[in-house]
């Protein structure tokens, strides 16, 4: 395949060769603003018969999208073109919410509007709360949100018009509201505690902080510092291109079901350890690697190929750099660490000396294996009280924006059609049926 530029200015057509034997097809090469271009092959199959074959999609662009901007090699994030490292430090994640969903930073009167209507959507129905009583104490907490997620279909009808932008947009509100009051009366439920409503004079993270750690007998004495972690938080795990939730979300949307739905897929996805759920295995191998000592025997079961042992919270598909996110994350879980006067977590410092050594040694270095955003945030939020099983529910809290704002892209754009991936058949041929009295 070469590409041919066009000798017309470089923003006119241009187009690639992908050739076969004596044959060649022609198809356009488009380019983003930034990042690489791309070859449309959408007429592949009808004009060459061929398929393309791209398991895991790792050289594949499954859409067009105006949100987020990821660089792996040079450990970039950008939301909408901000920097997630400004974003992170300068704002709150109501207003990343908005900026992920419509694109511009809002003016004051626009964040002022935006969180009263974020607000005022938080409290779940109360048949919810019966809803909740049919699952065991000891479910995953990720089980009792998949399910209560995907329940919201059941009991918000009102808002699953896909093809009303006024539902897309209550529907919208409705999850970034009442995703963190599932994800508090999930907890609360898992420890045989009350569910606390939400109170509409706190911000977002305090809220949601209040409805997991409040009880009913002793007023709840919010710390500015850890819900400011916990908002940071949210807005480093907002939104993260075409990943494996996201892209869930988009394929469950192309058949057009109900946005509740779709996050639901979304959330499943998720949980996955090699996804959302290494944050809960990456503080899960640092209890069991226990002390520093123990690092260089996890170390060589990570690098032997006939082990599939991996480092939970190393490596990323895109990023073959430092994960900016990581770098941040870092710096909030030494912040809380500090606030809780949590001097010398053993887990803390085998953390720190895994990542040393991670970072030294030449099978990772080869592989550009690095610490990912699952690597500290598991540190962070065992400091901040909550159970390892609650570590993946966080994640889908601050992801439910950015399934939120790729499905409306998705479902806005008017190329949009089903998703329907083909697939390379290795299966048996055409035989005939044998009845069971004939089978040997
Ligand atoms: C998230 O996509 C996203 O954007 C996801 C995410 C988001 O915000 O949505 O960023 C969130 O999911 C972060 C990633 C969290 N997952 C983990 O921390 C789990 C541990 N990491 C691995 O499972 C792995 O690194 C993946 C799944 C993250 C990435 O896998 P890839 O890109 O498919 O890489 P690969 O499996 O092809 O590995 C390449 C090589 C392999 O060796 P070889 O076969 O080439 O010899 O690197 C090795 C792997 O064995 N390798 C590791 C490793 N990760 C990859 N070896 C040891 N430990 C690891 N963690």
């Amino acid at each position: 395949m070469d590409a041919k530029t066009d000798t017309k200015t470089n923003t006119e057509k241009k187009s690639g060769t992908i050739t076969v034997g004596n044959k060649n097809w022609d198809f356009p090469i488009y380019d983003g603003t930034v990042g690489p271009q791309v070859m449309d092959i959408s007429k592949l199959y009808g004009e060459s018969g061929l398929f393309t074959y791209d398991p895991g999609f790792t050289s594949t662009a499954s859409c067009e999208s105006k949100i987020t901007y990821i660089d792996g090699d040079e450990g970039i994030l950008l939301y909408r073109g901000y920097p997630i490292d400004q974003l992170a430090e300068h704002g709150d994640f109501l207003e990343t919410c908005y900026l992920l969903l419509y694109g511009e930073l809002p003016t004051p009167s626009q964040k002022h509007d935006f969180d009263y209507r974020v607000t005022r959507h938080t409290m779940v129905h109360e048949q919810m709360s019966r809803f909740f009583q049919g699952f065991r104490r000891d479910a995953h907490p990720m089980a009792v949100m998949t399910g209560s997620i995907g329940a919201l279909s059941a009991f918000y009808h009102d808002s699953t018009d896909i093809s009303d932008p006024l539902q897309r947009m209550i529907a919208s509100l409705r999850m970034i509201a009442k995703v963190p009051t599932l994800a508090a009366m999930a907890y609360k439920y898992s420890i045989g505690q009350p569910f606390i409503y939400p109170k509409n004079d706190l911000d977002y993270s305090t809220n949601f902080l209040r409805m997991c750690y409040a009880v009913p007998t002793e007023d709840y004495k919010p710390n500015p510092v850890l819900a400011r972690a916990m908002d940071r938080i949210f807005i480093l795990h907002a939104d993260h291109e075409q990943n494996a939730s996201t892209s869930t979300v988009r394929l469950a949307g192309s058949s057009g079901a109900n946005p509740f739905a779709c996050i639901a897929a979304g959330c499943a996805c998720l949980w996955g350890p090699a996804h959302g759920g290494a944050n809960e295995a990456a503080l899960n191998m640092l209890r069991e690697i226990g002390h520093v000592d123990r690092i260089p025997e996890f170390i060589k079961r990570a690098k032997d190929k006939n082990d599939s042992y991996r480092l939970m919270g190393f490596g990323h598909r895109v990023y073959k750099n430092y994960d900016p996110r990581a770098k941040i994350m870092q710096k909030t879980c030494h912040e809380v660490l500090a606030e809780l006067g949590i001097k010398d977590d053993p887990l803390l410092d085998v953390a720190m000396e895994l990542e040393k050594i991670a970072l030294h040694d030449e099978y990772f270095v080869e592989k550009k294996l690095y610490p990912n955003i699952d690597f500290y945030s598991g540190i962070t939020l065992k400091a901040m009280g909550f159970p390892t099983t609650m570590f993946t529910v966080l994640f889908a809290v601050a992801r439910t924006v950015g399934w939120i704002a790729q499905w409306k892209e998705m479902i806005e754009d008017p190329k949009q059609k089903i998703g329907r991936p083909r697939q390379l058949y290795t299966g048996a041929t055409t035989r005939d049926y044998v009845p069971i009295s004939r089978r040997k």
